[in-house]
């Protein structure tokens, strides 16, 4: 940024803070560098910080403003009221907030440090853009049901657009762990089950934010979160133990983060949960030997809120001090809200407890990544008044949300060709998500309001639907006197029953953890009533995880899950139903017989004694109640065509240094036009680590017409058949490798075998 820009936008904020930066050493030292140029300036700003100086740069504390609404998302905690947080920030002990709210909070934060502070380091503004800043995109595990990170990257753009322009800098995401277990609330944050997934997920969340140029307007730096294995948690507790083998973190867990740091994400989050006894948050191996020596990832790493002090409860740091010292000594560059790095870190270099060269180490990364994000160039980059209002809630932006709610909506059954529904049909619309401007959003959203979004009979009304009736029936967990006897009577006089249940934006989230994946009991019995009437019911699963659907719900003619969609919910869901959009997501996780299986995830062993194809069969694999296999699979969902799959064309051998081309002909034999997900599934037959009965590697989305075929081509060389071998290194092995071409993870599709020729 030039002069001249610097006091054309001087004039245009008249604020004294600009002028004041302009003539700051920092400004100056920067302006002696071309643009990507970092180590001298920084150097230099380094050369001249205080110990607690530097402490306050790697202290990253909830906003005060509003009274401290950020931590609302997080437990409660008391900190100095706005005013006295602004004064920390001018005395620099503070390297920026999170969760605050909006440009004129930023401004004047930001204001008071530029006029006031010795060296005027901008502060940096963090938020949890989670799945939209303003305008709210469906929840990230349902966006997974696309199977279309190219959305995913769209409505990241989109979300970094609005919150740049609200004064957010930074986001703590993507979330971008592997949920395995469905107890685990928070896999309505990630991409579900499968590594390859994630990892496609996590590298186009982190594009769609950070944009071409960290330096944007529009840009905001992304945070892979939480590191690591923060869903391997043990029984689907949150917070709970990790207990993982070094195999296992590395195939499983680990690749989706890896994936987004090298997407560029210049931020990562450390983990709530230990690992093999070692919280995250004070694990060397992980934040030194996997992420700086085999990753080389430049950027910072957070604690997540307090997780240093949690060290302490967790029995492996013995007070505040201690923690500070355990959690940056692993790499955590940076404390989350507990001020444990503003208090301790000064006096733990001067008791020669942390070397300075680490702490100017840290501290040189913070200063590096508020450089690329544009700061010291212009510390007002993102605070501005008329955009912030101008890119709010665009007409783009709603149609996006829109376009990726519908893209979510994952149909799994469909007897008897009950959908799409025809709009002269008279509709009951029943259950506790029929009607009413709450559980839209879904979790995890700080800024959005659920009273702008579209409630489902609002959608179903605005598509044309005829006749409506609405009738709660239930509440979400707990009964509603005669709300049964009223849904019976709605049934009996609708044509068709409409039946939106499932969980609450309360159920499914950070420490929303179930024992039972099920639907609550008082939405069974209404369910259960329901279907007694003999009406055909379309149920519509609100949900923030995989399910264990039983009875009525189960045995519904028509089910679809529909997640937490955002802002668009209503329109999006009403498109689907009747026809409009023909629905094209697929499951990123497995929905379980029962509670009991998980976790369950496709891409299980097969063990000594696999469970037969057919009829049961003693001692196998397999539960008592329930066979060792999904409901409702990795990679399931319906369109409103008929496919088939058929002549595949496996060439037998695929030679070491070569690739080989696998096909399938997929074709639309029914009367309405469909999106198919086509998935490409291997086995290794025998190697010396058993491998999954199948893996993803690959998939491709095809349109077809009625009537229409299509000759679908993957291509595969040996890198895509590799594993870690009993060494943990990379290995491949040559032998015969069975492959799928399907529409699930369980599904035959068309079949074949080739060997791998050294
Ligand atoms: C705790 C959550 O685990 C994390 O995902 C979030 O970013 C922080 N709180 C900040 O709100």
């Amino acid at each position: 940024m030039t002069d001249s820009m610097i006091s054309r936008r001087a004039a245009l904020l008249g604020a004294g803070a600009i002028v004041a930066w302009s003539a700051s050493p920092a400004r100056a030292l920067l302006a002696q560098v071309d643009g990507a140029a970092l180590p001298a300036p920084i150097e230099a700003i380094l050369a001249r910080m205080t110990l607690e100086e530097k402490a306050g740069q790697l202290q990253l504390n909830a906003a005060a403003w509003s009274g401290g609404t950020a931590t609302g998302l997080n437990p409660p905690s008391s900190g100095p009221s706005f005013d006295g947080q602004v004064a920390d920030a001018v005395a620099g002990k503070l390297t920026g907030v999170f969760n605050g709210n909006g440009v004129e909070m930023a401004r004047r934060m930001q204001d008071a440090v530029m006029r006031g502070s010795r060296l005027k380091i901008p502060l940096i503004f963090a938020a949890d853009v989670i799945h939209g800043h303003r305008t709210i995109f469906p929840v990230p595990v349902a966006e997974a049901a696309s199977f279309d990170p190219d959305l995913a990257m769209r409505t990241a753009r989109m979300a970094a657009y609005e919150a740049a322009a609200a004064g957010i800098d930074w986001t703590f995401f993507p979330m971008v762990d592997i949920a395995r277990d469905q107890r685990w609330g928070r896999t309505m944050e990630g991409a579900g089950e499968d590594p390859l997934l994630g990892q496609m997920f996590a590298a186009a969340r982190v594009r769609g934010f950070q944009g071409r140029s960290l330096a944007a307007d529009d840009a905001v730096m992304a945070c892979i979160k939480h590191f690591a294995a923060y869903g391997a948690t043990e029984s689907g507790l949150d917070y709970n133990a990790v207990d993982l083998s070094e195999r296992t973190l590395r195939e499983i867990y680990l690749p989706p983060y890896k994936a987004g740091f090298d997407a560029g994400a210049m931020s990562g989050m450390a983990s709530f949960n230990e690992i093999n006894g070692v919280p995250a948050t004070g694990n060397p191996w992980l934040m030194q030997q996997v992420l700086r020596d085999e990753w080389k990832f430049p950027g910072i790493i957070v604690s997540d809120y307090t997780g240093d002090e949690e060290m302490i409860a967790a029995g492996f740091a013995k007070d505040g001090k201690d923690a500070a010292r355990l959690a940056f000594l692993a790499g955590v560059d940076m404390s989350m809200q507990s001020n444990l790095y503003a208090l301790h870190l000064a006096d733990l270099v001067r008791e020669g407890a942390v070397p300075q060269a680490t702490l100017d180490r840290s501290v040189r990364r913070v200063l590096a990544v508020k450089h690329r994000l544009g700061l010291f160039d212009d510390p007002f980059r993102r605070i501005d008044k008329t955009r912030e209002t101008a890119r709010s809630r665009t007409r783009a932006a709603i149609a996006l949300s829109r376009e990726a709610a519908q893209k979510a909506i994952v149909l799994l059954r469909n007897e008897g060709d009950l959908l799409p529904l025809d709009l002269n049909r008279r509709i009951a619309l029943i259950g506790p998500f029929a009607s009413g401007q709450h559980d839209l959003n879904g979790p995890w959203v700080v800024y959005g309001d659920n009273n702008q979004a579209v409630d489902l009979v609002t959608g179903i009304k605005a598509a044309g639907a005829r006749a409506v009736s609405v009738t709660a029936g239930s509440g979400v967990e707990e009964a509603l006197p005669g709300g049964i006897a009223a849904a019976v009577a709605a049934a009996q006089a609708a044509d068709v029953v409409v039946l939106a249940i499932g969980e609450s934006e309360g159920m499914s989230g950070e420490a929303q953890s179930r024992t039972s994946i099920t639907i609550p009991a008082p939405q069974m019995a209404l369910a259960e009533a329901v279907a007694g009437t003999g009406k055909p019911v379309v149920v519509l699963l609100k949900n923030g995880r995989g399910l264990a659907l039983e009875g009525a719900v189960r045995d519904a003619a028509a089910i679809m899950v529909t997640w937490f969609l955002g802002s668009e919910t209503g329109h999006a869901i009403a498109d689907v139903l009747f026809g409009k959009v023909g629905p094209s997501g697929r499951l990123p996780l497995s929905f379980p017989y029962e509670s009991g299986q998980e976790p369950y995830y496709y891409a299980h062993k097969a063990t000594g004694r696999p469970a037969p194809a057919g009829p049961r069969e003693p001692y196998k694999t397999q539960w008592r109640t329930a066979p060792n296999a999904a409901l409702y699979p990795f990679g399931h969902g319906l369109t409103y065509g008929k496919v088939t799959y058929a002549a595949p064309d496996v060439p037998p051998t695929l030679a070491w240094d070569g690739r080989i081309r696998l096909a399938a002909t997929i074709s639309n034999t029914g009367t309405r036009a469909c999106e198919e997900l086509v998935q490409l599934y291997i086995r290794d037959r025998v190697a010396s680590i058993t491998r999954p009965v199948r893996e993803l590697k690959a998939f491709r989305k095809v349109a077809l017409a009625p009537g229409a075929r299509e000759t679908v081509t993957f291509t595969l060389t040996r890198a895509q058949l590799e594993f870690l071998g009993q060494d943990l290194r990379p290995t491949v092995e040559p032998g015969t490798f069975d492959v799928w071409i399907a529409p699930s993870a369980q599904a035959e599709g068309v079949h074949g075998t080739f060997e791998l020729l050294r």
